[in-house]
């Protein structure tokens, strides 16, 4: 387990600003680009509403600087009766403001300085755990509502989810050819996932993408990943549901058995059938590990009942920021007239 003291200074967040801008800009063209006409359900149009004004939901920032359309809600998510923006110049008629926390912790200053207007919900937005979430402290006494993956968040924003399907799409699992991939971007010698690997490393072949490894162009993300059996999606960071893009997209998404290093097996079956990943703790030791994927590797009858739960369930991740501001809207509309959330240090840790 990772215990990081959550004391970052003022100074390390500008820090991170410089350091880890890098890392979420791969991370997140990867995965957050924007995609037009991609989405699962229909779009429908928000912006039309014949009685009430619209509720004005105004992004603060966009997130790490990335644009995307707005106003086009999945309709699952209900964003009726909702006008998203991002300017500014609305600040005192948004019924809510939302604050992607990275784009403001460098200093109080970056919040809305304008007078708050009364009914007004400050929703604190993040999908970085909190290892990666600095200078939370001056947001105290400010927030009304959190948004983030965990799932006790007032919004909750997940990496991705299971939804049911109907049995009629095809079960078909893509030629596997290759064994075992990893796709690892910030290769941190002190991180729990990466004295992991060294463990790993002499009992089983993986092949490592990333910067400073094998190439893995984006529009072929999927397909290359496709030809492996198995991925280890090892999170950077160990934190309650902190289950990321990782798990959903790079491993789900290209039919890879995922091998989890995350929080306990517990946490991971709170969102996903128990035989849908193999998780590190389930082996005394990293041998072992390699010893039961290889099992698994000529095994296919004993490899495939891995995947049975694709024949009711399918996995979805939101390849956008979008799904996850559509959100806001529902929530504000149920939320209570007044709420006000004590502290996001001594909940987000
Ligand atoms: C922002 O909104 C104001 C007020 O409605 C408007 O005058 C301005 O043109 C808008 N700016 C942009 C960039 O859309
Ligand atoms: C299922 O796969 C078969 C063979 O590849 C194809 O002909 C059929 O259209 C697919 N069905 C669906 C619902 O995708
Ligand atoms: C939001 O929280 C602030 C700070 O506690 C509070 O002043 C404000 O009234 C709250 N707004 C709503 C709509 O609950």
């Amino acid at each position: 387990m990772e215990h990081k003291t959550r004391t970052l200074s003022f100074r390390n967040c500008l820090l991170f600003f410089t350091f880890q801008v890098v890392v979420a800009f791969f991370l997140f063209s990867a995965l957050f680009q924007v995609k037009h006409g991609n989405d699962q359900t229909e779009p429908i149009d928000v912006t039309s509403k014949p009685e009430e004004p619209a509720k004005i939901i105004l992004l603060w920032t966009w997130p790490f600087g990335y644009t995307f359309p707005l106003n086009k809600c999945p309709s699952q998510f209900d964003g009726t009766g909702c006008f998203f923006t991002a300017n500014r110049s609305l600040y005192s008629e948004a019924a809510a403001v939302v604050l992607h926390s990275r784009d403001v912790c460098s200093s109080r200053n970056q919040l809305p300085q304008a007078p708050r207007p009364p009914k007004q919900y400050w929703v604190w937005f993040t999908l970085e755990s909190p290892s990666h979430n600095p200078n939370t402290a001056f947001m105290e006494k400010l927030i009304n509502l959190t948004m983030s993956y965990r799932a006790d968040s007032d919004i909750f924003t997940p990496y991705g989810w299971l939804e049911r399907h109907d049995g009629k799409e095809n079960f078909t699992m893509p030629a596997k050819t290759k064994l075992v991939a990893w796709v690892v971007s910030n290769w941190n010698p002190n991180s729990r996932r990466i004295k992991y690997y060294e463990e790993l490393k002499p009992h089983l072949a993986v092949d490592i993408y990333g910067l400073q490894h094998l190439p893995l162009p984006r529009p072929k993300h999927i397909e290359i990943l496709s030809q492996y059996k198995f991925y280890l999606a090892f999170e950077n960071s160990i934190h309650e549901d902190y289950i990321t893009e990782k798990l959903w997209h790079n491993a789900l998404s290209s039919w890879a058995l995922p091998v989890v290093l995350g929080p306990s097996r517990s946490n991971y079956e709170r969102f996903l059938p128990p035989e849908s990943f193999i998780h590190v703790d389930d082996f005394p030791t990293a041998k072992g590990l390699a010893d039961y994927l290889n099992e698994l590797d000529k095994d296919d009858n004993k490899y495939m009942q891995h995947f049975n739960w694709r024949k009711h369930l399918k996995p979805v991740a939101p390849e956008s920021w979008n799904p996850h501001y559509c959100k806001v809207c529902k929530a504000i509309k149920d939320a209570p007239s007044y709420r006000t959330f004590p502290s996001i240090t001594n909940w987000f840790k």
